[in-house]
């Protein structure tokens, strides 16, 4: 059974097709103080539930949520619970930078087990060392090749870069599915002012199809300063590939304004119509089959 959320993409009604099985909603309310109220409408008794729940805005809302449909599955006597959450929130706060900081993702994936989740999934998460905070059954799916797949119709004989040395694996991933070279910038962020500045790397990008590829374009000032500097040094079309569009505030018009011309995302979160999406249900179901094929 696949149960839907008030957070879905479509994701939850894909992955019951490919599973061949049972999709059913979740009820959703406010209670007039802003509480939120779940309710699973169904039987669920001896069953595995898989639940969908992308951390999409309101995110500390929808975590609350994901741990209360955890809660009532397990009140009403699911066998096992298995939370799919295309986007999983706090996971670049995967460590203290400042004394004083909690260690975000750890606090996060300690909730939903206690809430009672037997097993997670979810998608390129920014660290995948991460997903160890959480006890229980846990493993995430890579999009490179889907957006690889992607891609390779937008460009000719692409570079493909990451805008920093962290995002050098997915990044290295996605240029070896597209056949393409690869090199990274270098990246500063200040973690008081939140600025981001970037020195270059020796590369020759003019001329050249560059295809930036990062996990997650939030503000979307990483892109926007990698898209400008490449612009200053001959590129002839700059497209920015992410696996999770959060596009806060004014994003995509500075990605428009820096010059770049396509982003490529998948479907994690709600995504506008700008933006090519890249649909991951059909990595997420095999997750499904691979965990709830597995005794207990
Ligand atoms: C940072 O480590 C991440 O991989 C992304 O580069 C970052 O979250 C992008 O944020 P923004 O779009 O705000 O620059």
């Amino acid at each position: 059974m696949v149960q839907g959320s008030s957070a879905d993409t479509g994701v939850a009604r894909r992955m019951a097709s490919l599973l061949d099985a049972d999709y059913v909603q979740v009820e959703h309310k406010l209670f007039p103080d802003g509480e939120s109220y779940v309710r699973i409408p169904v039987d669920v008794r001896g069953a595995d539930v898989v639940f969908v729940q992308t951390i999409d805005e309101p995110r500390d809302k929808r975590l609350i949520e994901a741990a209360l449909i955890t809660d009532a599955l397990r009140e009403a006597g699911a066998r096992r619970i298995i939370g799919v959450i295309p986007y999983l929130a706090y996971t670049r706060q995967d460590r203290v930078f400042r004394r004083g900081e909690p260690v975000s993702i750890r606090a996060v994936l300690k909730m939903l087990y206690a809430a009672g989740l037997d097993a997670l999934i979810t998608v390129e998460p920014h660290k995948p060392e991460e997903l160890e905070y959480f006890p229980g059954r846990h493993t995430y799916v890579s999009p490179m090749s889907l957006l690889a797949r992607h891609t390779s119709r937008l460009v000719s004989n692409p570079l493909v870069l990451s805008p920093d040395l962290g995002g050098v694996r997915r990044a290295r991933e996605f240029a070896s599915k597209l056949g393409a070279d690869f090199d990274y910038l270098e990246k500063h962020r200040d973690r008081v002012t939140g600025e981001v500045s970037m020195k270059p790397k020796t590369m020759r990008a003019e001329g050249r199809d560059v295809v930036i590829v990062d996990d997650i374009i939030s503000t979307g000032g990483t892109m926007a300063k990698a898209a400008g500097m490449l612009r200053s040094q001959g590129a002839r079309r700059i497209i920015a590939v992410c696996v999770h569009a959060l596009l806060v505030g004014g994003a995509l018009e500075k990605l428009l304004a820096a010059g770049v011309e396509r982003i490529v995302s998948t479907n994690t979160l709600p995504t506008p119509e700008q933006v090519d999406t890249v649909d991951i249900s059909p990595l997420l179901s095999p997750a499904v089959r691979s965990i709830v094929g597995t005794a207990r």
